[in-house]
C-alpha cells in the first residue's frame, strides 16, 4: 500500500447519479444542491482533515474506518465515525434514488418483503413511521440480518451510523437529517417520507438484496465503500 503525498486526499465527492434537479419535484433543486455539494462534500473534506496525520489510516477507505473504530485513535475517533458514515451513508442514498423509479419491487426482493412484512403496503407503511418517529438526526433502513436466514428488517440509525456495524447488510436508505427536507417540506418529516417513496430504485436495492448473500468487504473498498456495480 503506497502512502500519499502531502496534500493528496484519499476521500472524494462522488458525482451525483442525475442532475441536481432530476428528482423534482419530489426533492427540489436547491435541496440536493446543498445536500450533495454542501453537506456530503463537508464530510468528505472533514475526513479528509482528520485523517491527515495518520497516513496509514488515510490510506483506508471510509467504510473501512467505519468498521474498524477501535483502530482509529481516540483523539480523531469521534470525528472519524461521523464523517466517515456521513461519506458512506450519503453514497449509499444517491444511489437508492433515481429519476426513473418504478413503483414497487420485483423479484426475490420482492419475495423476502412479502415474508418478512406480510407485504409491501405494511412494510412501506413500517419504513415511513420508523422514519418519523426517529428522535433527531438520523437514518431509516431497510437491512438484512446476516444471521436468522438473512431476516430483513427496518430501523433508524442515529447520527451517521450504518447498519454494517451491527452486522447487517443495507438494501435500502433514506436520510432524516433536516437537511435532506427542511427547505421544501419544512417541519413535515412525514410528507418528505411520503414523497420519497416515488423516487425509490427498486432495481437497485433488488441487486443490493440479490448480492447481500456474497457480501465481502473488500468488494467495497470503492470511495464510499458501496459500489456494487458499475453506475451508467
Ligand atoms: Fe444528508
Amino acid at each position: 500500500m503506497d502512502y500519499l503525498e502531502p496534500g493528496q486526499t484519499r476521500h472524494l465527492l462522488p458525482a451525483l447519479p442525475y442532475s441536481h434537479a432530476a428528482l423534482e419535484p419530489h426533492i427540489d433543486t436547491q435541496t440536493m444542491t446543498l445536500h450533495h455539494d454542501m453537506h456530503h462534500a463537508s464530510y468528505v473534506t472533514n475526513l479528509n482533515a482528520a485523517l491527515e496525520r495518520y497516513p496509514e489510516l488515510h490510506q483506508r477507505s471510509a467504510l473501512w474506518l467505519l468498521l474498524n473504530l477501535s483502530k482509529v485513535p481516540q483523539k480523531i475517533r469521534t470525528a472519524v465515525r461521523n464523517n466517515a458514515g456521513g461519506h458512506v451513508n450519503h453514497s449509499l442514498y444517491w444511489r437508492a434514488m433515481t429519476p426513473a423509479a418504478g413503483g414497487a419491487p420485483v423479484g426475490p426482493l420482492a419475495d423476502a418483503i412479502e415474508r418478512d412484512f406480510g407485504g409491501f403496503e405494511q412494510f412501506k407503511f413500517q419504513f415511513t413511521e420508523t422514519g418519523g418517529t426517529l428522535f433527531g438526526s438520523g437514518w431509516v433502513w431497510l437491512a438484512r440480518s446476516q444471521q436468522d436466514g438473512g431476516k430483513l428488517r427496518v430501523y433508524t440509525t442515529s447520527g451517521h451510523d450504518n447498519p454494517l456495524m451491527q452486522g447487517h447488510f443495507p438494501i435500502l436508505v433514506n436520510d432524516v437529517w433536516e437537511h435532506a427536507y427542511y427547505l421544501k417540506h419544512g417541519n413535515r418529516r412525514g410528507d418528505y417520507l411520503q414523497d420519497w417513496w416515488a423516487v425509490v430504485d427498486w432495481e437497485e436495492a433488488a441487486i443490493r438484496f440479490e448480492t447481500s448473500d456474497q457480501f465481502a468487504l473488500q468488494e467495497w473498498e470503492d470511495e464510499g465503500g458501496l459500489v456494487l456495480r458499475a453506475s451508467g
